[in-house]
């Protein structure tokens, strides 16, 4: 049987990002340089393969510091925690490495410095979600407000509408968090912001590619975790930017193909978490169902890359 003809176009950049990488990197390192067990505090990066291919090496996921033993070294997701982990895990005379993307824990900077100089940080973030709590928690509990939407700021009650600063999670929707922003200014115009919005670099590269992409496609497949936030937002952006049909595939075998036919163009990208292992069994998989022409959707050029921690340079991974 002859396979209908598809136009295949892979966005560019997609999948790792610089933060993810370096957080990988460091759990291997850790393997090396202590042996296993090494623990690590909540999903490395929000990736099921990534998290499986690292706990058949000797990691061990857990939740919480509690459940780690004290005399084994314990690593901080990408996502960033809490000051309160890192104190618990001194307190406790633990080996820790902290595996927080650099760009979160500028956010984390920028939230205490703006709370030094007297000013009451509100977040643009999602609830729940580790690097909100993450950040939030570089400050004592209830000093940093959550806005979700553009909603939940008319009914935010602050401490003075004049010393107001806000921040945000680094993977939100460009265009969402712009709706955030003009709320917030509108109801506190003096209020105080990032110099460059703190949505980092890979989410905006990959937003801008999916955007590129849409107007080009029938369809879109976002290779990510559900629980990955960057990921989620691509499928947003795609559906927003005029795709008729974007969906979140963890892997090949998740791809709906009753929904995929009859198309003629298809879109694929992956999300900060996703590995490209995992894009080219998406490539292979609809190789097998269609007659593929690939083409590439590049908007930038990434060359981003994070040095791992003092403590592990000497290891070769
Ligand atoms: Fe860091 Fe952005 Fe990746 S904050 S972990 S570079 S998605």
């Amino acid at each position: 049987m002859t396979k209908p003809n598809l136009t295949l176009y892979l966005a560019a950049p997609r999948g790792f990002c610089a933060g993810v990488d370096r957080a990988i990197k460091i759990v291997e390192m850790a393997l090396e340089k202590w042996g296993a067990p090494v623990y690590v505090r909540h999903e490395i990066v929000h990736n099921r393969y990534v998290v499986d291919g690292l706990r058949n090496k000797g990691a061990v996921f857990v939740e919480e510091l509690e459940d780690c033993p004290e005399d084994r070294p314990v690593i901080f997701s990408a996502h960033g925690v809490p000051k309160a982990v890192p104190a618990e895990a001194e307190r406790r005379n633990m080996i820790y490495v902290d595996a927080t993307c650099p760009l979160v824990s500028k956010v984390h900077i920028e939230a205490e410095r703006h709370a030094e100089e007297g000013l009451q940080i509100i977040m643009i973030g999602h609830a729940g979600h580790p690097e909100t709590i993450g950040t939030m928690g570089q400050l004592p509990e209830g000093d940093v407000l959550l806005v979700e939407t553009a909603a939940d700021v008319a009914t935010l009650e602050v401490r003075d509408p004049q010393r107001l600063a806000y921040v945000t999670q680094t993977t939100l929707s460009i265009d969402d968090t712009a709706e955030v922003v003009a709320a917030l200014q509108a109801r506190f115009p003096a209020i105080i912001g990032p110099h460059k919005e703190d949505i980092c670099y890979a989410t905006t590269n990959r937003q801008e590619a999916v955007k590129a992409m849409a107007p080009k496609v029938d369809a879109i497949l976002v290779i990510g975790a559900p629980n990955s936030s960057n990921s989620r937002r691509l499928v947003e952006v795609g559906a927003r930017a005029g795709c008729g049909y974007a969906q979140l595939v963890q892997r090949a075998s998740d791809i709906d193909w009753r929904a995929l036919e009859g198309i003629s163009a298809l879109g694929i990208t992956a999300g900060a978490s996703a590995p490209e292992v995992l894009v080219r069994e998406v490539i292979d998989a609809v190789s097998d169902h269609f007659e593929v022409t690939l083409e590439q959707v590049e908007t930038a050029v990434e060359r981003v890359e994070f040095k791992v921690p003092r403590v592990l340079r000497q290891v070769t991974a």
